[in-house]
């Protein structure tokens, strides 16, 4: 990211709006838009205009305090009412990224401690949860990227696939921290970029963060993974995560589980870096993560060019996942987890 444009950004006080990148304009495009009432939230989580699991929790929980708006002059009960169907409607937009539905949990949380607060109290009170979710983004991505750049040497070709950047969180990311800490300490990398089919987010958003940081990288169609690994070029592969369960079963963007069977098949080591907010301990495994199912434009009609037949039988799924067993190893910003079974994994994250 460059230095003065962050992915969102709450401007004023309880009064204020919440201003994003739309990320479905980049590269071309930087452009910001505003929103100003919570259907205009869910619309950019829905549309991917903010996207990546950390990001889509920070800017729902911003909505939270937008849609409540309305609800400071009735009674303690109103409010709660409000707060309920604005949380519920949220929770709509996407069903896969378990940041989303734990950011929401956690302004549930503050308001219910706060329930003898007049409504205006409350609602500021919201704003600052939401505000402590996304300055606690940014810490947990510096950390992530510091116990990761530990894993790699100076050097290596990596892999990295969809968007685990900056925009993909508050700021820095959680695979491509792994990348810019390692620059940061002088470590040279070589990053091969998956273009991420069907919406491109390698392409679109990866490619333009690591041009940003004149971090040297490669961006290839992601068919051509395979033919790179058998080619010596890459040493790790290192991607984000959208849920992983207590048994390390991780979602993350369609296309990572190939990678890793790759990866697993050319003996290279795969990593997954994830803060603890994307953990889900309440599912058991990788089986019980809801998949979200996407248009089949996305697929048929991509970025506005008719690209197959009419009327063709399309899937859509916009996530898969990655059994446990082709994990080496998942980064978090309490320290690495390694090998990745249960215990470790209650360790690390049940702790909290
Ligand atoms: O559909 P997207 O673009 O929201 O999918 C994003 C991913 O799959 C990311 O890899 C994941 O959310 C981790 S972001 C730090």
């Amino acid at each position: 990211m460059t230095e003065n444009i962050e992915t969102m950004r709450w401007l004023g006080d309880e009064r204020g709006h919440l201003v994003l990148i739309d990320q479905t304009r980049l590269p071309q495009e930087l452009v910001e838009i505003e929103c100003r009432d919570v259907e205009s939230v869910w619309e950019a989580i829905k549309q991917l205009r903010v996207r990546g699991a950390p990001a889509i929790g920070i800017a729902a929980a911003y909505g939270v305090v937008l849609g409540t708006s309305t609800a400071t002059g009735g009674t303690r009960e109103q409010f709660a009412r409000r707060l309920g169907e604005v949380i519920d409607y949220l929770a709509g937009s996407r069903p896969t990224a378990v940041n989303l539905f734990w950011a929401l949990e956690r302004m549930q949380t503050k308001a219910r401690s706060l329930a003898d607060n007049s409504p205006a109290a409350l609602r500021r009170a919201l704003l600052a949860e939401a505000r402590g979710i996304h300055e606690e983004d940014r810490s947990l991505c510096r950390a992530i990227g510091r116990y990761g750049a530990e894993l790699l040497t100076d050097g290596s070709g990596v892999l990295t696939h969809c968007n685990a950047g900056g925009l993909a969180t508050a700021e820095y990311g959680t695979a491509l921290s792994v990348f810019f800490t390692c620059q940061d300490q002088g470590k040279r990398l070589h990053v091969y970029v998956d273009e991420t089919r069907p919406l491109l987010q390698g392409a679109r958003l990866t490619a333009w963060e690591l041009a940003q940081r004149k971090l040297p990288a490669t961006l290839i169609c992601d068919n051509m993974a395979g033919q790179v690994m058998r080619e010596g070029k890459v040493q790790a592969v290192v991607v984000g995560a959208d849920r992983i369960t207590a048994n390390g079963d991780t979602a993350n963007k369609i296309g990572t589980y190939s990678v890793a069977v790759l990866a697993a098949a050319h003996q290279i080591p795969f990593y997954v870096a994830a803060p603890t907010t994307t953990f889900d301990l309440s599912l058991d495994s990788g089986n019980l993560i809801p998949i979200e199912q996407r248009s089949r434009e996305e697929i048929t009609h991509g970025f506005g060019r008719q690209t197959a037949p009419e009327g063709i039988d399309v899937y859509n799924p916009a996530f898969d996942v990655t059994p446990a067993r082709l994990i080496r190893a998942i980064i978090t910003e309490r320290g690495i987890i390694d090998p990745v079974n249960r215990e470790n994994i209650a360790q690390v994250v049940g702790g909290t």
